[in-house]
């Protein structure tokens, strides 16, 4: 045989076009696309079927460990199994630092978890508490072992870094050739808020959206690449959820400045009348920054469209609805401490943050992107895999049809249709926000690295198969070379 695994009369949909062909396969890697390729040892009759690079989903929390004791519900094995049937191959999660304590103590624990995924999996190092030795030491370390990206949080208790802070890491990213993505709200302006809302007796879910309106969220996208254009160093300003906010990056852009967006389903299909529905329902969509007013979402999809945002990731962050986000502090995602309710209930700044989207992110976009005529096939491409490989250090690798890459694939039916209901997804959390949703084109097949990952639903991928990704330097994540008055600090304060 010439090849291990032919993929036949395939639609193949790659980040720049869209072909009709076959795609073979040798030991775990695209070898050739064309027409009548030679024989493979299997063949996959792919006529009809779209086929497109595996996802890349550069932003999920999983089994995040919390200071307290606690992790997270969504092991490494249960979000990959997801992960993979929602044609996902390949994941960034998070590493977490506890403030007052060095990388080290989460950083060995977590890795060592992470082999259980069945999906390939890199990782963002976050940083709570950048002391000169973490800075110094340990984030260079880091690095060396291509671990390539640092994440900050400009809110939550637990996690914020003030000004100074930020200015910090951005110097130590830009030493070391790291990328920085940054979780934009002005930390001071929502605890402001949240404790107005609170004395007048404002709890319910829908109030998270009052106590962090789009203002909030467009300062510290604004703040945040002032500092980084003041460094001059690469960031990506994580979930962007509204216009305004999108507007600042657009505006840096234009100057030059490498400032890249990215957003989420959540902020493409929902809204505040999904946080206003009864029965405490809105809690299952508390995330941050949070749902805007209906007609939002059509102007994320604009921003698209104008290349402002280019990647969609799911910000997989599951909270089952029956225990944690009724649960008053039983999460790190949060501030303000912990209202309660007269009915028991925890006031809207006490529910844990984040949705859980990582089986559903494509098929989602699929569905109310491509299906619905908001965007072609390789935008789709673009924003699932391709341009999070560029940005994260995995260019060519991953995201790409194309020979030399790895042979993650999804075989799509483009006009098969299904509601969407949380008793499919395989991950475990017990609710789905997009519970109801007709889907219009469906993966039917996930292929991980030319092995058949998931078919027809069923997951064959066993826990530990997974590949850790290590990346190494790259173009992206090199500073552009322009600082104020030619005098580079961080260069300076070494
Ligand atoms: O509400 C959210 N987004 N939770 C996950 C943590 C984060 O901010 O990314
Ligand atoms: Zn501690
Ligand atoms: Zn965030
Ligand atoms: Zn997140």
């Amino acid at each position: 045989f010439d090849y291990d695994l032919v993929v036949r009369g395939a639609t193949l949909a790659g980040p720049a076009e869209v072909f009709e062909g076959d795609l073979g396969v040798r030991d775990g890697v695209i070898a050739a696309i064309g027409r009548d390729l030679r024989r493979g040892r299997e063949e996959i009759d792919a006529k009809g079927l779209v086929v497109t690079p595996g996802g890349l989903d550069p932003h999920c929390h999983i089994e995040e460990p919390s200071e307290g004791g606690g992790v997270q519900e969504e092991s490494f094995s249960s979000g990959s199994a997801a992960a993979l049937a929602g044609g996902t191959t390949s994941f960034i999660c998070f590493v977490p630092q506890w403030k007052g304590h060095p990388i080290a103590a989460t950083a060995t624990g977590y890795e060592a978890r992470a082999r259980a995924s069945r999906a390939d999996y890199s990782f963002h190092q976050i940083i709570t508490d950048p002391t000169p030795d973490v800075l110094e030491r340990e984030v260079p370390a880091l690095v060396a072992r291509g671990i390539r990206s640092l994440k900050v949080f400009l809110t939550y208790d637990p996690l914020r870094l003030t000004d100074g802070q930020f200015l910090e890491v951005l110097a130590t990213a830009r030493r070391l050739g790291a990328f920085v993505t940054v979780h934009c709200e002005n930390y001071d302006a929502i605890g402001w808020r949240i404790r107005a809302l609170l004395e007048a007796g404002l709890t319910d879910p829908l109030q998270h959206a009052w106590a962090r309106p789009p203002v909030v969220e467009r300062e510290a996208t604004h703040r945040a690449i002032a500092l980084a254009e003041l460094v001059d160093q690469p960031i990506q300003v994580f979930h962007v959820s509204c216009d305004e906010a999108a507007e600042e990056i657009a505006r840096a852009r234009a100057r030059g400045v490498k400032v890249w967006g990215e957003t989420c389903p959540q902020y493409l299909t929902l809204s505040t009348d999904d946080l206003a529905k009864p029965d405490f329902e809105g809690a299952k969509v508390v995330c941050s920054p949070a749902l805007r007013a209906p007609g939002e979402s059509e102007r994320i999809w604009a921003r698209i469209r104008e290349g402002t945002l280019d990647v969609v990731s799911s910000d997989h962050c599951g909270f089952s609805f029956a225990t944690a986000k009724r649960d008053p502090g039983s999460s790190g995602y949060g501030q303000g401490g912990a209202g309660a309710r007269p009915d028991g209930m925890p006031a809207f700044n006490a529910i844990p943050n984040g949705v859980p989207g990582i089986e559903t992110r494509l098929p989602v976009l699929f569905s109310e992107g491509v299906s619905a005529g908001r965007i072609d096939l390789p935008t789709f491409v673009r924003l699932t895999s391709t341009n999070a490989a560029r940005l994260f250090g995995l260019a060519g690798r991953k995201g790409t049809l194309a020979p030399g890459a790895d042979a993650d694939l999804v075989l799509w039916n483009p006009d098969a249709e299904r509601v969407l209901t949380n008793a499919d997804l395989h991950h475990a959390i017990d609710y789905t926000p997009w519970e109801g949703m007709r889907l219009k084109g469906l993966p039917t097949m996930t292929i991980r690295r030319g092995e058949v990952a998931v078919r027809e639903g069923v997951v064959l991928a066993e826990p530990g198969s997974g590949r850790f990704l290590a990346r190494g330097p790259y173009a992206l994540a090199r500073p552009s070379g322009r600082v104020p008055d030619g005098f580079d600090a961080a260069a300076a304060r070494r």
